[in-house]
């Protein structure tokens, strides 16, 4: 019986290795080495992508950018989320948790592109039955062109043929090229099909939306190579029990990342929300120990977000558990106001939620987190109300954030009466019907929340 033959492949950068080590001899990353199995049979190089028209030489100055439009993908939270929708030529990729909504929102958006271009929609894991199905139930009548398959040298001869404006591969995932030994699914044989494809597209100046799997973790399954290897990365964000889905733009060539749309999956798939700024807010009437609201601000708009807290005497070891924020980054801040205002939380479990799934990325949220886990503590109910941003220094320091006074006026929009905020960040006008609370230290905004609630 012949052997069977392995090798280790590195997740981050993709080099191959003969055995395993606790690190890459390439990238030097600490455990990112994969086992993967080799096909036994020599693979016949994929030779698809040769007659490619050649990519010629051009004068920078010859290229004007002024006259590049962007295709809109009908979807205007989508396109604002790309940067203002989809270039030619570039290539996105979608990840996020099974189920969560990723093919219906493009088979959404790719009926959108078919009333003025062709599309191509191949799908590896479902059938055309299926995708019917689901077209059926966004009432979708366009004639899209289907192709259950997962041959990349098939359907890049496809779509050599039929030159679809845009090609949807769902998911990447599932797809296999002659020129690669491992088996479906392995790092090897997405990385090398991701490759062809992006080749393919950006030869042939057609656009590439790749749907992507993600593992426990939340990471894109697969090499991370494969995110420098597209243009554009969105992330599902959310609940999957929860009907909100934000999808949020991680790295973007043509647009500002950290951009985020929202939608709502309804009977007739995703709805966007045009003005989500405060559904993120619980409608609990009776406000409670352990939460409070922060006004987020990622790329291009203010979102108000509530931040809850539980602090409870542990029975053994204490944990410490964060959902939507840096694991690290509470340990942080556990530290900062044990060491500067006297706060023990070593006998407590401490328990961080951010409401609705969202991924907070700004250290802003620090002043929110740490007044939620007093106010959890203490037991002492901040008024709904209130709202806090501000970045906490190691030495108990309440640093300014970014673009306060934008931050200050959506929390007045909301009809919020007080906000704790950093003093350099205290505006020079006062804005009506809102309290200012400028602090300099932690323990200010401390002091103020007991003294106060
Ligand atoms: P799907 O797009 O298949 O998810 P993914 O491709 O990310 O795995 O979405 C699947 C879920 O969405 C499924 O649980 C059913 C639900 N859904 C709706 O609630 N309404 C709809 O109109 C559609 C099409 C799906
Ligand atoms: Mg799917």
């Amino acid at each position: 019986m012949a052997k069977t033959k392995v090798e280790f492949v590195c997740r981050e950068c993709g080099s191959s290795h003969h055995q395993w080590a606790g690190q890459c001899l390439n990238c030097k990353s600490w455990n990112t080495l994969e086992e993967i199995l080799l096909l036994q049979t020599a693979p016949s190089k994929s030779t698809i992508l040769q007659d490619l028209p050649a990519s010629k030489v051009q004068n920078l100055s010859d290229i004007k950018s002024e006259n590049r439009v962007r295709l809109s993908t009908g979807l205007s939270e989508l396109d604002r989320t790309l940067g203002g929708g989809l270039v030619d030529g570039s290539v996105v990729l979608i990840g996020g948790d099974p189920g969560i909504g990723k093919s219906t929102l493009i088979l959404q958006a790719v009926a959108s592109i078919n009333q003025r271009h062709t599309t191509l929609y191949v799908s590896g894991e479902e059938s055309a039955d299926q995708i019917s199905d689901r077209a059926l139930r966004l009432s979708i009548k366009e004639d899209i062109l289907l192709l259950s398959e997962t041959h990349l040298e098939k359907i890049i001869k496809l779509a050599k043929t039929v030159q679809p404006k845009v090609i949807v591969i769902d998911s990447i995932q599932t797809m296999v090229t002659d020129g690669s030994t491992s088996v479906p699914g392995s790092v090897t044989q997405v990385r090398d099909c991701a490759a062809q494809l992006t080749q393919f597209a950006k030869q042939t100046n057609t656009i590439l939306l790749m749907i992507g799997h993600v593992t426990k973790d939340g990471a894109l399954a697969g090499p991370r190579i494969l995110e420098h290897m597209v243009d554009t990365v969105l992330y599902f964000e959310g609940d999957a029990g929860g009907r909100y889905r934000i999808i949020r733009a991680v790295k973007n060539r043509f647009g500002a990342v950290n951009e985020i749309s929202i939608f709502v999956m309804s009977e007739a798939g995703l709805q966007q929300v045009e003005n989500p700024s405060a559904i993120f807010l619980s409608n609990s009437a009776k406000p409670s120990p352990g939460s409070m609201v922060m006004v987020m601000r990622e790329a291009t708009r203010p979102l108000m977000i509530e931040i809850q807290a539980l602090v409870d005497t542990a029975s053994g070891n204490p944990k410490r558990v964060c959902v939507g924020l840096e694991q690290n980054r509470l340990a942080l801040q556990l530290a900062v106001l044990h060491k500067h205002s006297g706060i023990a939380t070593h006998n407590q479990d401490v328990f961080v939620n951010v409401v609705g799934g969202i991924k907070m990325n700004e250290t802003a949220s620090d002043l929110v987190v740490m007044l939620a886990i007093m106010s959890s503590l203490r037991d002492k109910v901040i008024p709904k109300n209130w709202v806090a941003f501000g970045e906490v220094g190691l030495t108990g320091e309440v640093r300014s954030v970014y673009n306060s006074i934008e931050r200050l006026s959506e929390a007045q929009k909301h009809g919020f009466k007080v906000a704790i905020i950093p003093k350099g960040n205290a505006p020079k006008k006062a804005l009506k019907g809102l309290k200012i609370m400028p602090v300099e230290y932690l323990h200010q905004a401390l002091q103020f929340m007991i003294e106060n609630t």
